[in-house]
């Protein structure tokens, strides 16, 4: 069972059940090959703290002792390894070798046979030279010996490889077939020579094409991907599960592995590094150990550079700045940042588990930082929902100081007496005055000085807007003195966020009748809204946006027809989440499939009664097939008694 604790993007910490323990996710297996052990199992577990490693069935099959003495003990007492063991097929062997003289049934019963926790189907690997036709017809064989696996496995647990070679087509209807078979873990199989080749853009449209079919309720495994360079980026695209061979392999060429690449020992001018393994030596203390010693010490230090960049990983996720990491790692190679750039094909993709926000501030790292899926869905949202109050624009040029509306106080107050709109150019595009401490605009730290991409597209996205939505635009040098129109800057805002969080109709609903602002006596900003009587949103200080309370959820309900922000929840339910319980995935039916991450969510029973308020701590589309979690973080319910 496979349960996704936090999740940023397509990102996700998770834990993973198996009868030799829990595995948290993001995980790498180290590779151990039986016959070499550069570094033990048993060190692998005590010393570095792997909890789960890899070896590889095929050989211990094909090797007299290793075989008798697999099967007379088990794998976990042969190898002296406590934690989970998972076992490849010989698959990779044909892949570096040619046909291998065993059968899928043999390799799935041999595995079951030395107590692998995760046993892997003897797929076909399919070379990224190959045809497609080629391609389409060896998946069709590794989907059979995939359902063969799957009926026999037993309590052993399955790896289902995807495969697909580079045809993005093939990728995704693969995963979606072995997203309905009886598999426990979905690796991506097929991408060594993609990433031996640095192909990492090809890389990345295959993780994303396998990802838009596999099951989301299921851990990822991007299969011989282990370098400490790849692990942000693989693991901001959906991947849970890495190997490594590298460490040891390389290792034995006298080759170190860090976080910008791999280098030759005899190469090497220095050697800057105060891992463990290598604290104490130099390059030449290090050259001077005979070989046995110095592969060791090498080894390692390239397990240690592994285990520290996911230390990284998993750290930055859990903070929201996954793609930050992601894209400081892709600087490393060329190669690296061509991936980044193939990501931004994907924002369509990416915008539906990019969260409406997220805690603490977004800081850019370079023009690629553009291609993060929180631009595409603020200006998706600015064009499609924001109401201008006026059809006449005054823009501002974004000078750092934010929020603007505090920067240019008295130069916003001036034009609106004119009758203007302020908006603000910004990295972003156009900001107008109303949204501009709304996450991700107060919440993000950009350089004085742009980069010509992002000031290019922001110019002519702010462009396009001003055009669509404003009969005429003044620079702010040209903005008319002597203007008296009266203006309630504070309704416009709240509104305007409200429009742009739930939509016009939504926001028609709230706003219905008298309403009072109530503000924080401290801060100035708005806290309350109350709309003839009831309290209907309050806005949270640090993303500037709104929770939905359950009299403004009914207001909701009743003027703007489902599924527009419902999530509706089993009878059985019901009960425990009308008192504030949270509702959890298994329990829930359907989801407006509009809600994105952190939205604010209506939890209502089959007739559409309102019976609670809370956040989406899921991907929408996903929530049918995640059988554990939480699904909205319920708020308040109806039968509350503070509700
Ligand atoms: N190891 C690296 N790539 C692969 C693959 O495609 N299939 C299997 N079974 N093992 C691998
Ligand atoms: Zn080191």
């Amino acid at each position: 069972m496979f349960e996704i604790v936090k999740r940023d993007g397509l990102a996700r910490l998770g834990k993973f059940e198996t009868k030799h323990g829990v595995l948290e996710t993001p995980a790498l297996l180290p590779v151990v090959n039986p016959k070499i052990n550069t570094v033990t199992s048993r060190e692998l577990y005590d010393e570095f703290g792997f909890r789960a490693m890899i070896t590889n069935s095929y050989i211990i099959k094909n090797t007299p002792d290793l075989k008798e003495k697999a099967q007379a003990l088990g794998l976990h007492e042969m190898l002296d390894f406590p934690g989970i063991i998972m076992t490849d097929s010989g698959t990779f062997q044909s892949h570096m070798y040619g046909e291998v003289e065993v059968t899928n049934d043999e390799m799935v019963e041999f595995q079951k046979s030395i107590g692998t926790d995760i046993g892997t189907v003897l797929d076909i690997f399919t070379e990224p030279y190959w045809t497609k036709e080629q391609t389409a017809e060896s998946i069709e064989v590794t989907l059979e010996r995939t359902q063969y696996a799957c009926d026999i496995k037993g309590d052993m647990m399955i790896n289902g490889v995807g495969q697909g070679s580079i045809y993005k087509d093939l990728r995704e209807s693969c995963a979606r077939r072995m997203a309905d078979m009886d598999i426990d873990v979905h690796p991506i199989g097929g991408v060594v020579p993609l990433m031996e080749q640095y192909r990492y853009s090809d890389l990345v449209d295959v993780v994303i094409s396998s990802k838009k079919g596999l099951n989301p309720n299921r851990p990822v495994h991007l299969f011989g991907a282990g370098h400490p360079m790849i692990l942000a980026l693989a693991t901001l695209m959906g991947c849970d599960l890495f190997d490594s061979a590298s460490y040891a392999k390389f290792a034995r060429d006298d080759r170190l592995m860090f976080i910008d690449g791999t280098f030759r020992l005899s190469e090497m001018q220095s050697l800057d590094c105060d891992c463990p393994a290598c604290r104490g030596h130099t390059v030449q203390t290090l050259r001077k150990l005979p070989p046995k010693e110095r592969t060791k010490v090498i080894a390692k230090h390239n397990l240690y550079q592994i285990t520290h960049e996911l230390a990284l990983v998993k750290r930055y996720l859990s903070e929201g700045r996954l793609w930050e990491l992601a894209e400081m790692r892709c600087r490393a190679h060329p190669a690296l940042l061509d991936a980044l750039r193939r990501l931004e094909e994907y924002q369509d993709f990416l915008e539906k588990t990019e969260p409406i926000s997220r805690t603490g501030a977004m800081f850019y790292t370079g023009a690629e930082t553009r291609g993060r899926p929180v631009f595409k869905r603020y200006i998706d949202r600015v064009n499609s929902r924001y109401v201008p109050p006026t059809d006449k624009a005054v823009l501002f040029v974004d000078e750092g100081s934010k929020p603007y509306s505090r920067a240019y106080a008295a130069d916003f107050d001036r034009a609106r007496k004119a009758g203007y709109t302020p908006i603000v150019l910004s990295p972003f595009g156009p900001v107008p005055a109303d949204l501009d401490e709304m996450y991700p605009l107060a919440q993000s730290l950009f350089p004085y000085i742009m980069d010509i991409d992002t000031e290019i597209e922001s110019s002519s996205t702010t462009r396009e807007f001003l055009d669509r939505k404003f009969k005429t635009t003044i620079k702010y040098s040209e903005i008319p003195d002597d203007g008296d129109q009266e203006y309630d800057a504070d309704m416009l805002r709240a509104m305007a966020v409200s429009r742009y969080q739930f939509g016009e109709e939504a926001t028609q609903a709230l706003f219905r009748g008298n309403v009072e602002l109530i503000k924080s006596r401290k801060t100035g900003k708005i806290r309350n809204v109350i709309s003839d009587g009831e309290h209907v949103l309050s806005m949270r200080a640090p993303d500037g946006m709104y929770s939905l309370r359950v009299e403004g959820a009914k207001r909701i309900t009743e003027s703007v027809p489902a599924p527009h922000m419902r999530v509706v929840l089993m009878d059985d339910a019901v009960p425990f989440v009308s008192k504030g319980r949270n509702a959890f995935c298994q329990f829930i039916t359907s989801c407006d499939e509009e809600l994105v991450p952190m939205d604010e969510a209506i939890l209502v029973d089959k007739d559409d009664n309102v019976i609670a308020t809370g956040r989406l701590n899921v991907i929408a589309n996903e929530i049918a097939s995640l059988k554990k979690g939480i699904a909205v973080k319920v708020r308040s319910g109806s039968g509350d008694d503070e509700a």
